[in-house]
């Protein structure tokens, strides 16, 4: 067991001498968490090649699966990729710093653990104070993937970090809450037209209005396990975002929707078993069952984001037996929304 020591920092003004702290961690080759705006990031030095593979080793990671690197500076990406094609720019001036990581094909200063052996990296630029400056201060890319142990829903708060990573990490910045609360999304710009691999806080229209056209991968709005020889990001093809208990999806028309989960919740309740519900504001006064949380108004998508892996882990708190939770549409940070959801429920997904 390690000692795991929690590091208080404003996020709007990280104070620099706490941040040093860190960043020294880091520089040792120490694995130390840290806030960003869509989710906490569990940080090594990716330049070397023992503390990425720590990193693995502290989330239970698949080793084919890479972690993305985060820069304080577009810059980097020079370094870092071995070609920049002019839409990755384009969306590079858009979007960073924020919620897009872009695909590239991998110069060789990075190690091949960094990558998991893969001729492409993945790059992004955080938009969080307190994540820029451990980047500046550590003076290197930082390799993060969330701050879930491997499975687990990402973690939002510092809080999550340290329930799922005390004992295996070197520190904690605790920052206070990641406001976005899914991860960014993944576009692989290698490819011609690029390629949306994971929908995340940059919405796919979004994308669409700076370049064009963008594909997405079947993966992202899939409703059933596809074959991983189809996984062009390792990160699809392993079970994601799944609290304990099972869960299971009802998408549809909303009347259609709130009526099967009614049914199922008394179905499963008449069998003895704890449910929970994972509603929105306009339905929830719909159900009863043994614990029922709103995710937010179906009208803001971006809300229903921000709580949606936070609920997840309240709902297991709770040691409920299953999760019903309804569909919602597929537009804006729906589609984030709903690919976490279905991939949450093992696509145990029910048409209402
Ligand atoms: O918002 C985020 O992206 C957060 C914060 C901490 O920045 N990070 C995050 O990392 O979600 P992680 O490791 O949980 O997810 C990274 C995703 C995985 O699906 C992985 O397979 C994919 O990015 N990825 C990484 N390198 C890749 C590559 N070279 N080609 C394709 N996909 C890649
Ligand atoms: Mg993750």
């Amino acid at each position: 067991m390690k000692q795991t020591i929690v590091l208080k920092v404003d996020a709007e003004n990280p104070d620099p001498e706490t941040v040093k702290t860190a960043a020294e961690i880091i520089q040792r080759g120490g694995l130390v968490a840290f806030p960003t705006e869509t989710v906490y990031g569990l940080g090594a030095d990716a330049l070397n090649a023992v503390a990425v593979a720590a990193l693995f080793e502290a989330k239970n990671r698949p080793l084919d699966n890479p972690p993305i690197l985060h820069v304080a500076d577009a810059r980097e990406v020079y370094t870092l990729a071995k070609e920049v094609p002019r839409q990755a720019e384009l969306l590079m001036q858009r979007f960073w710093p924020g919620p897009l990581t872009l695909v590239f094909k991998c110069s060789n200063v990075v190690p091949e653990v960094t990558v998991a052996g893969l001729d492409t990296v993945a790059v992004r630029m955080p938009k969080h104070k307190v994540a820029l400056t451990l980047i500046k201060q550590s003076k290197c890319p930082i390799a993060a993937p969330s701050a879930n142990l491997s499975g687990k829903p990402s973690p939002t708060t510092a809080q999550h970090v340290y329930e799922d990573l005390n004992g295996r990490i070197d520190a904690i910045l605790d920052g206070g809450n990641a406001c976005i609360g899914v991860e960014s999304t993944v576009v692989d710009v290698s490819v011609d037209p690029p390629m949306l691999l994971r929908p995340g806080g940059t919405t796919f229209e979004a994308l669409k209005q700076v370049i064009g056209t963008v594909k997405l991968h079947p993966f992202v709005q899939a409703e059933q396990e596809l074959s991983v020889e189809k996984a062009r990001s390792p990160g699809m093809k392993h079970k994601h975002y799944a609290p304990k208990a099972e869960v299971v999806l009802v998408e549809g028309a909303v009347p259609a929707v709130t009526s099967k989960i009614q049914e199922l919740a008394q179905s499963y309740m008449l069998k003895g078993l704890k449910v929970g519900i994972l509603a929105t504001d306009e339905t929830q006064t719909c159900y009863s069952a043994d614990v029922v949380k709103s995710l937010g108004s179906r009208f803001n998508l971006a809300i229903v984001a921000q709580n949606l892996f936070r609920l997840l882990r309240e709902e297991d708190a709770e040691n409920v037996a299953v999760i019903l939770a309804e569909g919602v549409p597929l537009e804006g940070m729906g589609l984030a929304v709903m690919n976490r959801l279905r991939k949450a429920s093992g696509y145990r997904i029910i048409k209402a």
